[in-house]
């Protein structure tokens, strides 16, 4: 029966890698993740999402996988899985998978048949294509098409003198979903992970599952790798949803399980209901990315990071836009950031001065959202982006293939400033467990450096301080989840409150009888506000005063959750 359980939900992403390592290997495992779910519980969440943990050569973390029905050593073993899925069950908490559908590793044995030879039976199950010639005769790629990391979408195999298409790295190519074969084989996959008893599953990346198959170059102009950043030929194309209808018959409708999709490539409202609008038959919700970026993180390495202000306007409107837009005909999750993003304490919060704050006044605009909210590993005690000033302590792939081009146009330090604001490594560094020797992430050598304050920073710091992030994320949540709010926060009518304030997130709630007024200052200075009603009661302040008057003061960053 389906029960639609992840309505009520709040969800946790995990990245495994960087989230709790047992055999000092440097890396985390899923004994890790097991060894946590003690915390994961007490926190109150009931829905973790972990990031890929199949076999893979780890070129972009595990996003490349190499065998969707095995662990990677890594991280573990499937006996591992299996008991980390049957234990966090105990305990009332659901595991989604990090299903990836649009690519392989080119070390997964799909691919290396199908790059063997132009007859394999397994070619049609990746995109291939001829190359084409310049006037002077040299080869180049087929179209002229970006990848979403740098340089071409485009790789040239040696073997069979075509190329590949990867929208990703050189070592994801990208599969064609146009193939019946390929289509069965996946859905066979998917069933086998819910029969072992995962509970649904994040897409990944699912956006971009079919392609403008007449291969011809985009009219966009080109960038400065001399390639079209035009994602719209392979992103929210018609022949998708045909699939997406089909992986719902095959797969979804025969389980009580979550699907949410990631959906890049500019989807917006209206597609958005074709993914997962509550008539669409394809999945239950879809994360977008439109409220993310509202700080002018991009361009701004000539700015000081106190130069850099959050468009308030702009956040607010977005996210009332996609609720309004959706409202009555589809659900929606709400994330301030997950592992391709930078910190939101970095982002809109303010890890200097009103660390626990703002990191508090995050939390509560969150988890008083309409739809069912995902919070990202660390976020819970206001992590933060990284210090590091070598870029080899960067990590990923993107920041490998950005730099090598970056650096003919800009400094060094530039670069470096511009990573330290945007790079998915600020998402990825250990988690910040206690102030002993790499965070309490690891007793071995880390895989990647901590950020220098997780001695200030940390869990057991937290855990220890009522007023801290952590335990204003636990109330929140726990407000949500139970009590006479918890269907006026899942459920109720959102209403922006004063919509053209540019400092104030202000938001009411409203259900039956109940409602909920919202108060966020996403300024590190004091501002003044009139209530439009004295509220009857104080569910939350993160300033912790007794009392509230129709005209307030907010303090920097403060947040308020009242009860008309
Ligand atoms: C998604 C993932 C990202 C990954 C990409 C390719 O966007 O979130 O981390 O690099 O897909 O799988
Ligand atoms: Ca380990």
């Amino acid at each position: 029966m389906k029960t639609q359980w992840w309505k009520n939900a709040v969800g946790y992403q995990i990245y495994p890698r960087s989230f709790k390592d047992t055999n000092a290997d440097g890396i985390g495992d899923l004994r890790g993740i097991i060894e946590k779910l003690d915390y994961i519980q007490d926190l109150g969440v009931d829905c973790v999402w972990i990031c890929p943990f199949y076999r893979s050569p780890m070129d972009d973390n595990g996003y490349d996988v190499s065998d969707f029905y095995d662990v990677d050593p890594l991280f573990g073993t499937l006996d591992d899985a299996k008991e980390l899925i049957a234990k966090a069950h105990q305990k009332g908490i659901r595991i989604i998978l990090d299903l990836v559908l649009n690519h392989t590793s080119d070390e997964h044995p799909w691919f290396m048949e199908s790059r063997s030879s132009l007859d394999n039976p397994k070619r049609d199950w990746y995109i291939w294509q001829k190359p084409r010639q310049d006037e002077k005769g040299k080869r180049i790629p087929p179209t002229n098409w970006a990848s979403f990391f740098e340089g071409s979408c485009w790789n040239y195999d040696e073997t069979s003198g075509e190329y590949y298409l990867k929208i990703f790295s050189d070592k994801m190519p990208d599969l064609n979903w146009a193939n019946p074969d390929l289509r069965k084989e996946m859905y066979a996959m998917s069933r086998w992970w819910l029969d072992l008893g995962v509970d649904g599953f994040r897409v990944d990346a699912v956006a971009h599952l079919s392609k403008d198959t007449s291969f011809t170059d985009s009219e966009m102009k080109l960038n400065h790798d001399g390639v079209a950043p035009d994602w719209s030929k392979f992103s929210n194309r018609p022949e998708l949803f045909e699939y997406l209808h089909e992986f719902h018959d095959e797969v979804l409708k025969h389980y009580d399980c979550l699907s949410v999709g990631e959906v890049g490539g500019g989807a917006n409202v209206k597609a958005a209901t074709r993914y997962a609008g509550y008539h669409a038959k394809a999945f239950n919700m879809v994360f977008n990315f439109d409220h993310c970026w509202k700080n002018g993180a991009f361009g701004s390495e000539d700015k000081t990071d106190d130069e850099l202000t959050v468009n308030v306007l702009d956040l607010k409107e977005t996210m009332d836009r996609w609720i309004q837009g959706m409202k009555g005909k589809g659900w929606i999750p709400h994330y301030w950031l997950n592992h391709d993003h930078p910190r939101v304490m970095s982002q809109y919060g303010n890890p200097r001065k009103f660390h626990r704050a703002s990191g508090c006044m995050l939390g509560t605009v969150l988890l008083t959202l309409p739809g069912t909210p995902f919070i990202y590993n660390g976020e819970e005690i206001g992590m933060t982006n990284v210090d590091y000033t070598d870029i080899n302590d960067f990590n990923d792939v993107w920041v490998k293939n950005y730099y090598e081009k970056a650096i003919k146009r800009q400094s060094p330090e530039q670069i470096l400033t511009h990573l330290r604001r945007t790079s998915r490594d600020n998402a990825r560094t250990p988690m910040q467990w206690d102030d002993s020797a790499s965070a309490g992430f690891t007793t071995g050598k880390p895989h990647q450096k901590p950020v220098g304050n997780y001695k200030e920073i940390n869990v057991k710091q937290q855990s220890e301080d009522p007023s801290s992030i952590l335990n204003a994320y636990k109330h929140l949540i726990r407000l949500r989840k139970h009590g006479h709010l918890h269907s006026v926060l899942v459920n109720g009518d959102f209403k922006l409150i004063s919509p053209k304030n540019k400092d104030l997130f202000v938001f009411e709630r409203k259900k039956d009888d109940v409602t909920v007024l919202v108060v966020a200052n996403f300024r590190a200075h004091e501002i003044r506000y009139k209530l439009p009603y004295l509220p009857k009661a104080i569910h939350y302040d993160n300033y912790g005063l007794a009392e509230i008057t129709k005209e307030i003061v907010l303090l920097p960053y403060q947040a308020l959750v009242l009860e008309k």
